[in-house]
């Protein structure tokens, strides 16, 4: 039997579960909430946004937007996702807010509203938390001063707060991208809207393209083009974003924990609905599928059918046997979210993966390649990390041990399924950041497990 006990708010105790049976919704996605939000900002009038994840990032994002003057009404909510209505003055009628931008723990709102608030003609301010002050902010600030709009940062211009001086027009460029990053990308598109031209992002690696995508069912002119360097995308600056209605898919890195845990756990079937199988998303799926995890996917309807352009599935994970995988930074970067939960199927897998290439883990909520090792080492895994390289060996039995989310949602939610099968109790520090992204995950976990 699965028993999860908070004998306090800084703590929770996992213990193994005899077997894992379910179905599970999960909140919806995380990257598609936040954006569904910012461009019913943008554009005039009514949105509607159904089923948008409900963790305290995106509600740092609904915050922002009403700050900036949408009016933002939670129609429906419960806890996992939220309903929306939203009306608002569009980009031209935005203002400036009194306070400063709080975006909390959340990179995707700071990068994502630096990229906005660069064409809008007035001073913003965006910050956030201990751990949102420790990321990098110079990737967005370089491209977005050389389209014109002025920025001050603290520690040299390279970390929060930001202050954001808007100029409109904003000068078109075409730019490269230093890392495969989808904040970055999404950042300058946002800032091209309000650009005199046509501004181009390229990239070396495909990264999510949630903001192309629904750029386009708003109704502006997103071009993708591949080559053997990358990926090129531009749009036409002054275009006009639409107000829509939209349900957004569930969210697959939060899919990750269920497809892991299902994959691991000795006797298991859980069965995932509605979850977005985006193919700039999807690498989780098909990197567990290559490590021999029976995950069957059932595609649901068409891919326009919710609003979002984006594809939905069913997904079904049974008992499976994993075996190695030797991943790169290609692999690391359409897999960005999902890397620690994936070292932890790793660590059950037959065989020694590698990951290469991480370095990107380092500026996410924590340093997620200390993090991860140093948690799954105290639950007896073999790591070893060589500067942005992982090297974990699998086919060991894990032991229930302390482990340090470092407040970091991913980290909790990691060590949490790994207590699903560790011997005796694993006890996570520090659980309550996996709300940033799914606020009802330890209800879940206690539910599949009965
Ligand atoms: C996100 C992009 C990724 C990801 C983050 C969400 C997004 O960050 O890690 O959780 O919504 O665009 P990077 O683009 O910086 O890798």
């Amino acid at each position: 039997m699965t028993g999860v006990s908070a004998p306090g708010p800084a703590t929770v105790v996992v213990r193994p579960a005899a077997r894992l049976r379910g179905e599970l919704r999960l909140p919806g996605d995380k990257s598609i909430s936040h954006r569904a939000l910012m461009l019913a900002t943008l554009a005039v009038g009514e949105s509607r946004i159904a089923g948008a994840g409900d963790g305290a990032d995106v509600r740092s994002t609904a915050a922002i937007c009403a700050a900036l003057g949408a009016r933002i009404e939670r129609v429906d909510g419960d806890g996992g996702s939220a309903d929306y209505r939203i009306v608002s003055p569009g980009a031209d009628g935005l203002r400036a807010s009194s306070t400063d931008l709080d975006c909390g723990n959340s990179g995707t709102s700071l990068r994502l509203f630096a990229g906005i608030l660069s064409g809008l003609p007035f001073t913003s301010v965006l910050d956030g938390d201990d751990s949102l002050r420790r990321r990098p902010v110079t990737r967005i600030i370089e491209p977005l001063r050389s389209m014109g709009a002025v920025f001050h940062a603290r520690s040299n211009d390279s970390l929060p707060p930001v202050t954001v001086v808007g100029r409109t027009p904003l000068r078109a460029v075409d730019v490269a991208t230093p890392i495969p990053s989808a904040q970055v990308k999404s950042a300058i598109l946002l800032a091209g809207l309000r650009a005199d031209g046509r501004t181009t992002v390229r990239e070396s690696v495909a990264t999510r393209d949630h903001t192309e995508r629904m750029l386009r069912t708003r109704g502006v002119d997103v071009r993708s083009e591949a080559d053997r360097a990358g990926v090129a995308v531009s749009l036409e600056g002054g275009s006009t974003v639409e107000a829509v209605s939209e349900r957004v898919p569930g969210d697959v890195s939060a899919a990750a924990f269920w497809l892991v845990a299902g994959a691991i756990h000795p006797d298991a079937e859980l069965t995932i609905r509605d979850v977005g199988v985006n193919p700039t998303r999807r690498a989780i799926i098909d990197i567990l599928r290559a490590m021999g995890a029976r995950i069957e996917e059932r595609p649901l309807g068409d891919a326009a059918d919710n609003g979002v352009g984006e594809p939905m599935a069913d997904l079904v994970v049974r008992s499976s046997e994993l075996r190695a995988i030797d991943l790169g930074p290609a692999d690391v970067a359409t897999a960005i979210d999902e890397i620690p939960i994936l070292c932890l199927a790793a660590a059950l897998a037959s065989g020694t993966t590698t990951i290469r290439g991480a370095g990107e883990l380092r500026h996410k909520e924590s340093d997620r390649i200390d993090g991860t090792a140093i948690g799954l080492r105290a639950l007896g895994v073999r790591v070893e990390v060589d500067g942005d390289d992982l090297r974990i060996r699998g086919g060991t039995a894990l032991a229930g041990a302390p482990t340090d989310s470092l407040d970091d949602h991913r980290l909790a939610m990691t060590f949490a399924v790994a207590g699903l099968l560790a011997r005796g109790a694993t006890t996570v520090h520090r659980p309550g950041s996996a709300a940033v992204s799914y606020p009802g995950f330890f209800a879940d976990l206690e539910r599949v497990g009965a």
